[in-house]
């Protein structure tokens, strides 16, 4: 009886998480806009994220008219943190959109909880290299969360040792500029 009882607990329990409100299709987009915070940042060329291009904090998602995305992200231009605007357009696929940065691109959204967190990955059409993002709506995350990261991009052929935590760069800007808001570089 008491192991049926611990088995019929694992059981809810197990539920419970497989519920927890992940979405890894049928996005609803309206959910993903407003302000987030870049996570972790993770590429198979390190050398992008660490100082390159794609080394970019996000500021807010907004749902433009035409169904494309707006990105407000910000990244480093000659060593000053400039304001990285971004249209991303829809593809009409589900979660996956296109955008003109350093090439044409292709993302897609792997997996969100809208209240959350958010994990996008991006191909570079031509180079294709790839990119994956972990943003939250909070500046941190809980290290479960970015182990679950850690894994999704070793799946996708990133090794954990090219997975950046943001956060910390992040809090130290913080302090310097006294404007918690505002996500930097
Ligand atoms: C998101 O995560 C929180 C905490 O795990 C959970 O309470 C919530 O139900 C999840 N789902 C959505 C859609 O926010
Ligand atoms: C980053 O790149 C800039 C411009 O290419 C270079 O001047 C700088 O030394 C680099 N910094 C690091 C830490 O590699
Ligand atoms: C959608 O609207 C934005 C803003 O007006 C524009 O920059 C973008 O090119 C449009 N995209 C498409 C596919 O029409
Ligand atoms: C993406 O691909 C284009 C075309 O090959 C290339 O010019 C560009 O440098 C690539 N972007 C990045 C960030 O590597």
């Amino acid at each position: 009886m008491k192991l049926l009882l611990l088995c019929l607990g694992l059981t809810l329990v197990c539920a419970q998480e497989g519920n927890s409100g992940v979405v890894r299709s049928n996005f609803d987009i309206p959910e993903i806009t407003g302000e987030w915070f870049s996570i972790l940042l993770a590429s198979d060329d390190r050398e992008k994220i660490e100082n390159g291009s794609m080394r970019f904090f996000v500021e807010y998602i907004s749902l433009l008219e035409n169904s494309s995305l707006f990105i407000k992200m910000h990244t480093k231009v000659n060593g000053v943190c400039t304001e990285l605007p971004l249209t991303c357009d829809s593809t009409g696929e589900d979660g996956v959109y296109t955008v003109s940065y350093d090439g044409e691109n292709k993302f897609r959204i792997l997996q969100v909880n809208y209240s959350q967190h958010i994990i996008f990955y991006l191909e570079n059409f031509s180079d294709s290299f790839k990119l994956l993002e972990l943003y939250a709506r909070e500046p941190d995350t809980s290290p479960e969360l970015k182990n679950e990261f850690v894994e999704i991009c070793q799946k996708y052929g990133v090794v954990k040792e090219n997975v950046i935590d943001l956060t910390k760069v992040g809090k130290l800007s913080y302090l310097w500029l006294s404007l918690p808001e505002v996500p930097c570089c």
